[in-house]
């Protein structure tokens, strides 16, 4: 079986996702270990509690970036991962750590990339006042929220659409689309091909499928 290693910095409820897709049998790999950079964040229970083995990394107790992230190299290299999923991992990773998983690594972010990169995503999407928002799975480059696009799933913005209901309407559609990007990575369909992701060697547009 393929080995996925999770990171995540919070409620983890797409890391819930997937493990609702290992334990309906519907995950073409398996969830070897949860990683958090917040000892206290609730993702690290849903994956004790699934019986997955969960780690708190505290980046607060490292002096740099770079400590830290070879520490954190260290820790997922003991789990052999042929994939690294960031389900809400809150921390920008070094090149270093970047390059060592280009092409293994897949991000989940509440945006239609390459709109709306970095934070408070909703908030500023309602701002510019757009009819349409979503998620997209991407994979890890570089450039922050700039790497190849698999997959997004597209929401409509209703006149006078709250924050917090777009948030919720997003993250439903977080939790469709991460395991199926996950999937098709386990399954050998989706690949990293530098400035694009391909499907079946298929070169996906800009926004990834939709
Ligand atoms: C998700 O909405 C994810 O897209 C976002 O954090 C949330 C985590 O929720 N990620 C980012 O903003 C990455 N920059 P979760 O812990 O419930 O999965």
């Amino acid at each position: 079986k393929r080995r996925v290693v999770v990171l995540i910095s919070g409620n983890g409820s797409n890391l819930q996702a997937l493990i609702d897709a290992q334990s309906h049998d519907r995950l073409s790999g398996e969830i070897v270990a949860v990683v958090s950079n917040e000892a206290g964040a609730y993702g690290l229970k849903r994956a004790h509690e699934a019986g997955i083995d969960a780690v708190a990394l505290p980046h607060r107790e490292y002096d740099s970036r770079e400590a830290y992230d070879s520490a954190l190299i260290t820790v997922i290299e003991r789990h052999e991962p042929d994939l690294i999923v960031l389900a809400g991992f809150m921390r920008i990773l070094s090149p270093h750590f970047v390059e060592r998983y280009e092409g293994r690594m897949l991000n989940i972010h509440p945006s239609l990339l390459p709109a709306y990169q970095g934070l408070n995503t909703h908030a500023r999407a309602l701002a510019d006042g757009i009819t349409e928002h979503g998620c997209s799975v991407h994979f890890v480059t570089e450039e922050l929220d700039g790497g190849p696009v698999a997959i997004q799933a597209v929401v409509n913005v209703e006149a006078g659409e709250s924050e917090e209901s777009l948030k919720e309407k997003v993250h439903a559609r977080e939790h469709l689309i991460l395991p199926i990007a996950v999937n098709w990575f386990l399954e050998g369909r989706l690949r990293f091909a530098g400035d694009s992701a391909t499907i079946d060697g298929v070169t996906l547009p800009r926004h990834g499928m939709r």
